[in-house]
């Protein structure tokens, strides 16, 4: 199967890889063309457009940072509108609302094409390791073509119906995972500032009911204050925005999430954007810091 890829940050590069690995014929881009070279090494083929690598093959896949992203590469100039027409497929990964999928997948269809949403599951690890859960949504033909490729980047894909529905399962999951780690940073600076071992937490809450991967793979690092990126802060922020936008629409109160959101937004006023989301420890402790003053 030749595949297009369109985005290879931490995400798409890992996936792209994974599929030139297991037998795929890939052709990349990537805003920032210098990021294509290392997959080209590894056997792919580059595009200098997202139209170029539209008009090339049957089937492209975008894994894009967020809305404004995803629909310049689509709607910009020499997008992927100027090259779609029937018989293509898209097959958009990135995390992103209803509103703009929903925009993609109407432009996509008009010009005789398929579209699916497909965001992921899973973070860096997950996406080398072929372990992404996919949440698929949009054309169900479209979507049994490209299993082999979902086979490839992850450990099991849902469709779930019409287009949105993933990219809000996908939201629904990323909102309780921010509050979830703000809880936990919180939790871990509670422990601290308390004479308590943060190491014996970890231990205690990895023996009971609320042990989870997450705590387990972020906290030794978390309580050495060191995180490394695997998912950046200010795209967890942006999804505790989407999700909440997503409440708003929906009425579901979500004073939780809020709260986490602010305390995201504040790690992106620290200067903590681009490093990984459970950063949100420093913005807890800051804050424990400041009002002792
Ligand atoms: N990292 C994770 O753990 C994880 C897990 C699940 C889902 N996701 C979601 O997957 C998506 C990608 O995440 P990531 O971690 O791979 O992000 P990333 O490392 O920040 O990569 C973002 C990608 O989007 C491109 N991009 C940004 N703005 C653009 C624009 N205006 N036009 C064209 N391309 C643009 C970047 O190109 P440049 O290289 O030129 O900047 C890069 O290829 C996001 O929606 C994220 O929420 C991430």
């Amino acid at each position: 199967m030749e595949v297009g890829f369109l985005g290879l940050g931490i995400m798409g590069k890992a996936m792209a890889v994974n599929l030139l690995r297991n037998g795929f014929k890939v052709t990349v881009w990537n805003r920032t063309l210098s990021r294509c070279e290392e997959l080209v090494e590894q056997g792919a083929s580059m595009g200098s457009t997202p139209a170029e690598v539209v008009k090339k093959c049957k089937y492209i896949i975008a894994m894009l940072s967020d809305p404004p992203a995803a629909l310049s590469v689509v709607f910009g100039k020499d997008g992927v509108l100027e090259q779609m027409c029937t018989g293509k497929g898209y097959i958009d990964m990135s995390t992103v609302d209803t509103v703009t999928s929903t925009k993609i997948s109407e432009a996509i269809i008009e010009k005789g094409g398929r579209f699916l949403e497909a965001p992921v599951s899973g973070s860096k690890k997950p996406a080398e390791d072929g372990q992404l859960i996919i949440l698929a949504a949009g054309d169900k033909s479209l979507y049994d073509e490209v299993m082999p490729s979902f086979d490839v980047m992850g450990k099991k894909a849902f469709f779930l119906g019409e287009v949105g529905n993933g990219a809000k399962m996908k939201l629904v999951v990323n909102m309780i995972m921010g509050s979830m780690i703000t809880a936990f940073s919180e939790g871990l600076a509670l422990a601290d500032k308390s004479g308590l071992s943060q190491t014996t937490l970890l231990d205690v809450l990895e023996l009971g009911a609320i042990a989870n991967p997450m705590f387990k793979l972020k906290g030794p690092a978390m309580i050495q204050e060191k995180f490394p990126t695997a998912f950046p802060l200010k795209h967890q922020q942006k999804d505790m925005r989407l999700a909440l936008a997503l409440g708003d629409e929906v009425e579901v109160s979500m004073p939780v999430a809020a709260a986490a959101n602010e305390a995201f937004k504040k790690g992106i006023s620290l200067g903590l954007s681009d490093q990984d989301f459970s950063a949100v420890y420093q913005v807890v402790k800051e804050s424990s810091a400041a009002s002792k003053v």
